[in-house]
Parts: C-alpha cells; sequence; structure tokens
C-alpha cells in the first residue's frame, strides 16, 4: 500500500496529491513554490484569502485542471508551526486519508515535505503517514448479508520525499504500519461479539499469531489450570459452558531469558456481572470486557513484526463470566494460585480474580516487571471519564517508562494513588485473606490494589481501560467501536524499555 519515490516531478499522473499547509507561510517553498508556479501563484492567494484553510485539521480539495499531472490536491491544515506536534500531525492526517477513504480514491500520492518541521523530519512523519492512513480508515466490517464496504479503497500511497534515501523512508513507513495494523487487530478482536469470540477462539488465535511471528506459545486448558490451583479464574468460569483458557506467549529477544516483561491482559469475552448480575443497560458492550487482552495480543503482534532485542512474555486469562446452576455466588471463598484466599463478595468484580492467577502465572514464567490491562471498572470513568487511561502502580521508575510511552502513542493515562489506606480495606475480610469488592468509594483503586496484592513486590504498572477500550463517536483516528487503546502505548514500552536496578 505504502510506495516511497525521492524524485518528484510535477507531471507526474496521480489521481490525488496530499500536501500540508501551516498557517501563515510567508510564501510556498521547495515542492509548494514549484506547484504554486504551475497555477500561476493561485495557491498563495487561495491560502492567503482562506478558500484552502491552513487551520489544523481543515481539508480543502481542488481539482488541477491539467495543470499538473495529479487530478486533485487535497490540502490538509496543520496550524500553527510552533504548535506542532506528532499527534497534531497524526489527526491531519487520519482526517485527510478519512476524506480520500470517502471519495473513493484508489491511488494517491503525498508530498513528505509539506509535513514536516525542524523538530518532525521526513523519517517521523512518514512514520506517521503509514500509522494515521492505516488507523484511520480501520472499518470493522460487521456480519450483514449485504457486506458494507466500500467497493473502492485506497490501495496505493506513493510519499515523495527528497530529503531521506529510499530504504530509510520505507523502514519508517513499514514500522508505522505495523504499529497501525496491530492497533486495527486489536480493535477487530474488541468488535467481535462474543458468541464468535469464545476464549477458545482467542486461543487460536493466539496460536495463529506464534505461528506467523514465530513465538512460543502455551495454552492451558481446564484440566491445567485445575492442576496449578488456579482458584479464582476458575471460579469466574464456573458458571460457562465455555472453557477457560490461559494464553501464554512468549518472545525472547535477547539471548538469554531476563529482564523479562510480563504483559497481563483481561481477557473476559463477556460480563454479566454473575450473580451480581448488570443491569439490562449496564450489560450491553461487555462483549468488550476483553480490551486488555486485545491490546496485548495487538502489541504482541507490532513486537512480532519489529522485534526488539528484549523479552516478553504475555499471559491472557480468557473466558466469560455467566450464571448457572453451577456459577460462582457471593460470599464463596476461593483460593488463588498464589495461595492467597479470597472473600468473593461481588461476581461482577471477576477481572480483578482472573488477573490475580495471571499475574500470579507471568511470574512463574519469569516475568520481573509486570504490566497488566483491563477494562477493569466503571469506577476508572467516575474518575477519569472516557479519554484518560487509570493507572496504578508500586513502582515510579517502571510508570515513567509506561508514561513516556503513552505520550509518544498519543494515548492518555493518569495515575491513580495506591495508598496503605486502600490496601487495607482489600485486606479486610472475616474468614480469607482478601476480598474482592470492599465498596464503591474509590473503586477503580480498591480493584487496582486487589491486582497489586499479586505482584508480590515485583515492580507493576496497572492500566485501567474501561473508559477508553470503546468509544461511541467516530474520531480523528479511527470509528466508534473499539479503539485498540494501550496497543501502541504497550508495544512502544517494550520497544524502548530499559531495564530497572531493583
Ligand atoms: N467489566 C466491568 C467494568 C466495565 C464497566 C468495563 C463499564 C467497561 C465499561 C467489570 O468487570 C465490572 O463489572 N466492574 C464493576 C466492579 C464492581 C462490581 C466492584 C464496576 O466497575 O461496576
Ligand atoms: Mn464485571
Ligand atoms: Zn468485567
Amino acid at each position: 500500500m505504502f510506495h516511497v519515490k525521492t524524485q518528484f516531478d510535477v507531471a507526474t499522473e496521480h489521481e490525488g496529491l496530499v500536501v500540508g499547509v501551516f498557517e501563515k507561510p510567508e510564501k510556498f517553498a521547495g515542492l509548494l513554490a514549484e506547484l504554486d508556479e504551475k497555477f500561476d501563484g493561485q495557491l498563495t492567494e487561495l491560502v492567503k484569502s482562506g478558500d484552502i484553510s491552513a487551520k489544523h485539521k481543515s481539508v480543502s480539495k481542488i481539482h488541477s485542471f491539467g495543470k499538473i499531472g495529479s487530478k486533485r490536491i487535497w490540502f490538509v491544515g496543520l496550524g500553527k508551526e510552533k504548535d506542532f506536534s506528532f499527534e497534531k500531525l497524526s489527526e491531519a492526517l487520519g482526517k485527510v486519508s478519512k476524506a480520500i477513504k470517502t471519495s473513493k480514491l484508489e491511488e494517491t500520492a503525498l508530498l513528505l515535505e509539506s509535513f514536516t518541521t525542524a523538530q518532525i523530519d521526513g523519517l517521523v512523519a512518514a512514520q506517521a503517514v503509514s500509522e494515521a492512513f492505516t488507523l484511520a480508515t480501520y472499518q470493522f466490517e460487521g456480519y450483514r448479508q449485504k457486506s458494507n464496504e466500500p467497493e473502492k479503497k485506497l490501495i496505493s500511497l506513493t510519499v515523495y520525499s527528497g530529503t531521506f534515501d529510499e530504504e530509510e523512508l520505507h523502514a519508517s513507513l513499514t514500522v508505522g504500519y505495523a504499529f497501525g495494523k496491530g492497533t486495527n487487530s486489536a480493535r477487530t478482536l474488541v468488535n467481535i461479539p462474543g458468541n464468535l469470540l469464545t476464549a477458545t477462539d482467542m486461543a487460536n488465535y493466539a496460536k495463529e499469531l506464534a505461528v506467523q511471528y514465530d513465538f512460543e506459545v502455551e495454552i492451558l486448558e481446564k484440566a491445567e489450570i485445575e492442576k496449578l490451583g488456579m482458584g479464582a479464574f476458575l471460579a469466574v468460569n464456573q458458571g460457562s459452558t465455555e472453557p477457560p483458557k490461559m494464553i501464554v506467549i512468549k518472545y525472547q529477544g535477547k539471548d538469554v531469558w531476563k529482564d523479562v516483561i510480563g504483559l497481563v491482559g483481561k481477557g473476559i469475552t463477556f460480563d454479566t456481572g454473575g450473580y451480581s448480575i448488570k443491569t439490562k443497560a449496564g450489560i450491553v458492550g461487555m462483549k468488550s470486557d476483553m480490551g486488555g487482552a486485545a491490546a496485548v495480543l495487538g502489541a504482541m503482534e507490532i513486537i512480532g513484526e519489529l522485534r526488539p532485542e528484549q523479552n516478553v512474555v504475555a499471559v491472557i486469562p480468557s473466558t466469560d463470566n455467566m450464571i448457572s446452576g453451577g456459577a460462582f455466588k457471593p460470599d464463596d471463598v476461593i483460593t488463588s494460585m498464589s495461595g492467597k484466599t479470597i472473600e468473593v463478595l461481588n461476581t461482577d468484580a471477576e477481572g480483578r480474580l482472573v488477573l490475580a492467577d495471571a499475574l500470579t502465572y507471568a511470574l512463574h514464567h519469569g516475568a520481573e516487571y509486570l504490566v497488566d490491562v483491563a477494562t477493569l471498572t466503571g469506577g476508572v470513568i467516575t474518575a477519569l471519564g472516557l479519554h484518560t487511561t487509570g493507572a496504578m502502580t508500586n513502582h515510579e521508575v517502571l510508570y515513567e517508562q509506561i508514561v513516556e510511552a503513552s505520550m509518544e502513542a498519543g494515548e492518555k493515562i493518569w495515575q491513580l494513588p495506591l495508598f496503605e489506606t486502600e490496601i487495607q480495606r482489600v485486606r479486610n475480610s472475616k474468614v480469607a485473606d482478601l476480598n474482592n469488592s470492599p465498596g464503591s468509594e474509590g473503586h477503580a483503586i480498591v480493584a487496582g490494589a486487589f491486582i497489586g496484592e499479586f505482584a508480590e513486590g515485583t515492580p507493576w504498572v496497572h492500566l485501567d481501560i474501561a473508559g477508553t477500550a470503546t468509544t461511541s463517536k467516530d474520531y480523528d483516528l479511527g470509528p466508534a467501536g473499539a479503539t485498540g487503546v494501550m496497543t501502541r502505548t504497550l508495544a512502544l514500552f517494550v520497544e524502548r524499555f530499559d531495564s530497572i536496578e531493583k
């Protein structure tokens, strides 16, 4: 889909040509000046008059009437150069790629230098181009008898750049595409309904990924899960006719299996709440309760593409949370793999239960750093809204690395406190070591605190994506539905990971 050319000739024929414009250019320079000349200076005039808007994210299309080889030019506003950032660039590119998609062009070209600044060079911009185009034009096909996929979609984007060589540019485009594609895979997993994505389906998906990228894969079946004593995970699965799967993927990018990063993703394929059943309104959308697992699998796909020099073990506990005569109940006391006993006060607080055993199992596989991702609580939505992922940690230095990755990925996270007072609330039970639901006050925090009990002092970061895993509105870099949030953050975190003195 993405091609590179280093020589731009205004006479070369294309269906479209994408050009970025900053606010108040004194006058066009370089290739833009060359284009402007072909239009006898009219482009400069159109920008001055505002007919071609340079406002950030505005898209203006003009026909070239044969004055240049490209049939049309898409101008995309980049705003003020001093306010420009990778995120702004991505949003603008997302916007124009959506416009191109709507107009059903199959082929177009883009002038990379019109998007670069002193801070954002051609290689960075190239990565943004392939990532943003891939993300913004994502579409979940769905299951209508008649497909709503457009018959025509962009199949070729030629990126022109005079300042870098073809190989370097191509490498950047490949990286951006990998990030976009991994995120889209995560989105698709989340968009698939619970009847079509069971724990078994998720395990099969992981196996395919492992074949594709030469990962080691281990799928624990129910009997093995029982043998290992994962009583917390099993309790959640107890009411289901679908067998549970503990999915483990290993990527070894170093000579020795040390400094292992454990990525743990909540993989509840549907959450009814169990006997602490959800409301009629609250239950709809709970197919997305495997958003953490999807982010981990999406990140593994990116890692498989980019093959960083890191060691990663991904652990995904997968089951649905159902009701039946055999389902677990409030008041039940269960024993986790760690040996810690748990008093169940709420069967809808199931995420922390499956994650508890998953964290323990990640430690068994040698994880020395743990990051869990989960659509864990409605409480995080109350606390932070729908655009910010909630984070908690027992290790500020590790957390710093997650924050940096998230900023680079353009995914906002914000830390919630883990104070001793809230840890004590989780440890408060008359019959067991822990309870799974100490009350609604600060419940995003106590949920995180509960999971933290199973990190056993290992550096750990918890990411609650209940608010950010899906969106009800289209946005610059994607459609309504699953966002694939944290896929890129996790992959970037792994890529840049700097082992920590413990
Ligand atoms: N999967 C839900 C959290 C959730 C809520 C995700 C809304 C996405 C949107 C989780 O398992 C859950 O039910 N959490 C409960 C916990 C409570 C029972 C302590 C919640 O947040 O209400
Ligand atoms: Mn629940
Ligand atoms: Zn849940």
